[in-house]
């Protein structure tokens, strides 16, 4: 019997890469997609059979049939914004519930949690991190400072209400003296999250164990990263990060199954670089180009529809992304984005001081000071849109491609055109 891989897909910049039809690929012969980080500020837009489905929390997997979604430990969870996304999909008619596990350990990020991030970011004004205001960061801190609730509380009403008052109390705190806020009242909180009890415990589950009896299949678990690497809370652009670890070891945190229980890491990326809300971007265009690669890109975030800022790929920073995850394999998207330029920039060191760096330094603080260098390389003025042969990419397109492969030194295994599953080109050692 062949024994399944288990598959860490990691976003290899700040997010939006195309994971999502990505992880819907690979699910093909997958038994089970895991998240395990982030929260509702992801959003995984799919599209399948002309329709667009766009996931929050609920593992890219679910629209395949007789596949199981998992949420691991290393999640945070919006009980309302779960329970919202499960009923939207059992309206387009897909079984959720049957094949959905979520970990008792996740945390719950509740409505305070989000308010909090909310009055944070008017309060930083100019400096704000331009968050996705879902409460996310507030509830990792709450998580790292021991007094955050945990799914399994749902479990146990008594429990729940104690603990509940307790971090309402610390919440209610800050907010009414640090930002002038309105208090949540603790009996309508209460009342909100008893409410899902019902919808939630039966699918609470014991997550490693599962992994464990997957592992035994022929088929593939495939681990979803949310956000990309370069927002990574330790590895990223510190502090413009979110409050999670978004590169692939956080795969065995965030799940409960062991390092050495990993078999590939594959890494996604643009063909060129976006990135939404503040922080450095050092290939970043305020040119016409950037204008083309945001309309011929559709960059408009997925959660809060604001607009990406646009940039040529960055080399650097891919590496530093590779290194970071033990990159296995690389994926690029969006490809045909690039279809409309005469020449090609891409970015292939930066200047920092007296120093020319061929990839981005651990120290995010460099970041601001870091000049790209390019090499211009040709462009095809042609359409790739859908292209689904290697051959049948022009010249110019195919040796942009070798060019990325030959400097970060991963394999290229998928080449996307647009964002049907048809319009996708498979190399080599694609799984
Ligand atoms: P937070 O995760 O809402 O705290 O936001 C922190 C940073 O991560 C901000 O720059 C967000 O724009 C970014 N971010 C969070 N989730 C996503 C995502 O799914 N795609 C891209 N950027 C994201």
């Amino acid at each position: 019997m062949t024994v399944g891989k288990n598959i860490i897909v990691v976003g290899a910049q700040w997010g939006d890469e195309g994971k999502g039809k990505v992880v819907d690929m690979l699910t093909e012969d997958a038994i089970a997609v895991v998240r395990f980080q982030g929260g509702h500020n992801a959003g995984h837009t799919l599209v399948v059979s002309g329709k667009t489905v766009v996931l929050h929390l609920i593992p890219s997997g679910i629209l395949h049939k007789g596949v199981y979604c998992l949420i691991g430990n290393g999640t945070v969870v919006a009980p309302d914004a779960l329970v919202e996304e499960i009923h939207g999909l059992e309206q387009q008619g897909i079984e959720v519930r049957s094949r959905l596990a979520i970990s008792s350990g996740c945390a719950i990020v509740l409505p305070s949690h989000q308010m909090l991030d909310k009055m944070r970011e008017l309060a930083l004004g100019r400096n704000a991190i331009g968050t996705t205001v879902r409460g996310i960061g507030p509830t990792y801190e709450d998580k790292a400072a021991r007094r955050g609730l945990r799914l399994s509380l749902l479990r146990n009403p008594e429990a729940l209400r104690s603990q509940l008052e307790a971090i309402l109390d610390a919440h209610n705190f800050m907010l009414e003296h640090c930002y002038g806020a309105k208090r949540f009242d603790v009996d309508s909180v209460f009342d909100m999250l008893l409410s899902y009890v019902e919808d939630l415990t039966p699918m609470l589950a014991d997550i490693p164990n599962l992994l464990g009896r997957y592992r035994q299949n022929e088929k593939h678990v495939v681990f979803e990263g949310a956000q990309g690497c370069l927002l990574d809370l330790d590895h990223g652009t510190y502090p413009y990060v979110t409050s999670s670890n978004t590169v692939a070891g956080y795969a065995s945190v965030g799940t409960g199954i062991g390092p050495r229980e990993f078999d590939e890491v594959l890494g996604i990326a643009k063909a060129y670089t976006t990135r939404v809300g503040a922080g450095p971007f050092p290939t970043e265009l305020h040119d016409d180009a950037g204008d083309l690669l945001f309309r011929h890109g559709g960059e408009l975030g997925a959660v809060t529809g604001r607009r990406r800022r646009c940039g040529w790929l960055d080399i650097p920073a891919l590496k530093k992304t590779a290194r970071n995850n033990s990159m296995s394999m690389l994926a690029i998207t969006k490809l045909d984005v690039l279809d409309h330029f005469d020449t090609i920039p891409i970015c292939i060191g930066y200047r920092c001081g007296d120093d020319l760096l061929d990839e981005a330094p651990e120290d995010s603080l460099l970041w601001p000071e870091c000049e790209p260098v390019y090499e211009t390389l040709p462009g095809w003025k042609s359409s790739t849109r859908g292209v689904d042969r290697i051959e049948s990419l022009p010249y110019a397109a195919r040796c942009y491609l070798e060019k990325i492969e030959e400097i970060i030194g991963v394999p290229i295994v998928l080449v996307s055109t647009g964002p049907e599953r048809e319009a996708s080109i498979l190399l080599g050692n694609w799984l």
